[in-house]
């Protein structure tokens, strides 16, 4: 029995499984190096980064949750400089590929992250245009359409490489800001990025964050996660890359089936070092049991009931 093809192309971009690191959770890969070849994974989507180096919000910046966790960590990277130094040599020796997810306060950040990173052996660019937990820093660029559409037209005029625009699900409705993205050229879409949570310490009353607020990811969040991916998958014409609280390989399969031609794993590698990895695997023997010859055969192929809702 010849294997299946579980490789994925995006925006002319091959990956060679479906299977993304999600912005950071994987910084720039270097500890999960030493546990397996970064090659195993279809590509990672490096920290945000911004053009200055930030340092993020103070402690404390993480918070557990039921099947999930909130954070604040704000944003913080060593700077464009630093990165292109001191983290791209390493990274480029790792043959996966490379996602550039960028951050900044306004559009003229944005641009020119895009022109710098246009220069480099990045693969892709991510836009993240949906961070909840800083003060300025993309959210609002994502919860309102004319606002993610002029980032996005902006932004596309200085990138030159495939553009992927990740959504926020703070969004009133998702699907017309993935619209209103890929009509100003937009490559690709990834969501969802986290969702703004809060927990408090009943005995100092006291937010448990430092930030007050932070965004919830894991397991928790990934039956809306689906929901949107599903929804958006039906509207565009673009890739649709999932995110949110892909655990396990059924979440993933599950992903695929609402349409995501690919998804990142984020929380779930703060468990499992090797979730990724066993995620891959999970989907190849999926298809090769079904008797699927390549993911073709079951993106997007959900069967929806008639009388639903949505
Ligand atoms: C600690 C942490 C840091 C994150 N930093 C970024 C970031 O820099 N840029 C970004 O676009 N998303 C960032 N995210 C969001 C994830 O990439 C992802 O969209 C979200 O966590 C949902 O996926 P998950 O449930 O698999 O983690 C971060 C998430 C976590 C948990």
């Amino acid at each position: 029995m010849t294997k299946p093809d579980i490789s994925v192309n995006i925006a002319g971009v091959k990956l060679n499984n479906p299977v993304i690191a999600a912005s950071g959770s994987f910084g720039y890969g270097r500890e999960y190096a030493k546990l397996f070849e970064l090659k195993e994974l279809g590509g990672i989507s490096l920290k945000g980064m911004t053009l200055e180096g930030r340092n993020g919000n103070p402690p404390p910046r993480v918070a557990e949750t039921p099947s999930g966790m909130l954070n604040c960590v704000g944003l913080q990277n060593p700077g464009i400089d630093y990165f292109l130094e001191n983290e791209l040599p390493f990274l480029k020796k790792q043959e996966t590929v490379l996602i550039s997810n960028i951050a900044g306060n306004t559009i003229s950040d944005y641009c020119g992250l895009a022109e710098r990173l246009s220069e480099t052996d990045i693969d892709m660019i991510e836009l993240n245009i949906s961070c909840p937990n800083v003060k300025k820093g993309g959210a609002a660029f994502g919860t309102d359409c004319e606002s993610a559409a002029g980032v996005t037209r902006e932004v596309r005029r200085h990138c030159k490489k495939p553009l992927i625009v990740k959504l926020s699900p703070a969004a009133a409705d998702i699907t017309a800001i993935a619209q209103a993205v890929e009509a100003e050229g937009a490559d690709a879409v990834s969501l969802i990025n986290t969702l703004l949570g809060m927990r408090i310490d009943i005995k100092s009353r006291r937010p448990v964050l430092s930030n007050n607020a932070g965004g919830l990811s894991g397991a928790a969040i990934f039956p809306v996660a689906l929901r949107m991916v599903w929804q958006t998958a039906r509207r565009v014409k673009i890739p649709v890359i999932g995110m949110g609280g892909v655990t396990k390989w059924q979440d993933a399969i599950e992903m695929l089936l609402a349409g995501a031609c690919a998804v990142q794993v984020g929380t779930a590698t703060f468990g499992d070092p090797y979730a990724m990895i066993k995620i891959r695997d999970g989907i190849e023997n999926y298809l090769i049991e079904n008797n699927y010859e390549s993911l073709c055969d079951i993106v997007g192929k959900v069967i929806p009931n008639p009388n639903g809702i949505l």
